[in-house]
């Protein structure tokens, strides 16, 4: 099978199902990578069932491991800042992640925050694929590169596509734009507000989708 086989066979392989709680309850018990062996919980999405708009973030976070919901600590807290300047309600949109379990290196008592690597991404495909194949989103936001590269694939590149709507291999809509913690790394002040303006603009575009 060649590359472009590949890519669209992960991409479109998807958890069975009919209902989204199902395969989200089916999904607590997931081992199809070995990241589940040191998270609290698995991070299923949260929202609409038929949500016209679909977010996809990295992984989930200290804070949203242990309460179990997507974007809750301070990366969420930032999103629903920037969604509400962009005049985009998070209550009408479904808000997952790329993968499911928290990644993460120890570090004394605290746990910081370790990157997926692409067969981690493609294990947890097949539950995105999932909440995207029952919620049919109008449009699909992915928020940084893990999501970028779980939804297009290796192409995709956040620094050159943001702010753009591009076409996934299931011929869906998805918008690029950067991870809000890219916001929180930033140490100047200036380049920080600056930054926020650019995610906010292209924020902004999802309203177009929801009306
Ligand atoms: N970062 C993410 O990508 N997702 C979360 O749920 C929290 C932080």
């Amino acid at each position: 099978m060649d590359v472009s086989s590949k890519i669209a066979q992960w991409q479109a392989d998807s958890a069975p199902g009919d209902r989204l709680a199902d395969v989200a309850s089916d999904a607590e018990d997931c081992r199809r990578c070995p990241l589940y062996q040191d998270a609290t919980h698995l991070v299923f999405g949260e929202g609409n069932d038929d949500a016209r708009v679909l977010l996809v973030g990295e992984q989930p976070g200290d804070k949203e491991d242990l309460a179990a919901r997507p974007f809750i600590g301070p990366a969420g807290r930032l999103l629903d800042m920037c969604l509400e300047e962009a005049g985009i309600d998070r209550g009408l949109c479904y808000v997952t992640n790329a993968v499911k379990h928290f990644k993460f290196t120890p570090r004394g008592k605290r746990r910081i925050h370790a990157k997926p690597n692409t067969g981690e991404i493609k294990a947890c495909a097949w539950w995105l694929n999932a909440e995207r194949r029952l919620i049919k989103p109008r449009l699909t936001v992915a928020l940084g590169a893990t999501a970028a590269y779980s939804l297009l694939g290796p192409k995709a590149k956040v620094t050159r596509d943001r702010g753009q709507v591009l076409k996934s291999m299931d011929g869906s809509e998805v918008l690029m734009t950067i991870h809000p913690s890219y916001l929180l790394r930033l140490p100047d002040p200036a380049d920080r507000e600056r930054e926020k303006t650019r995610f906010v603009d292209d924020l902004r575009r999802i309203g177009a989708y929801l009306g």
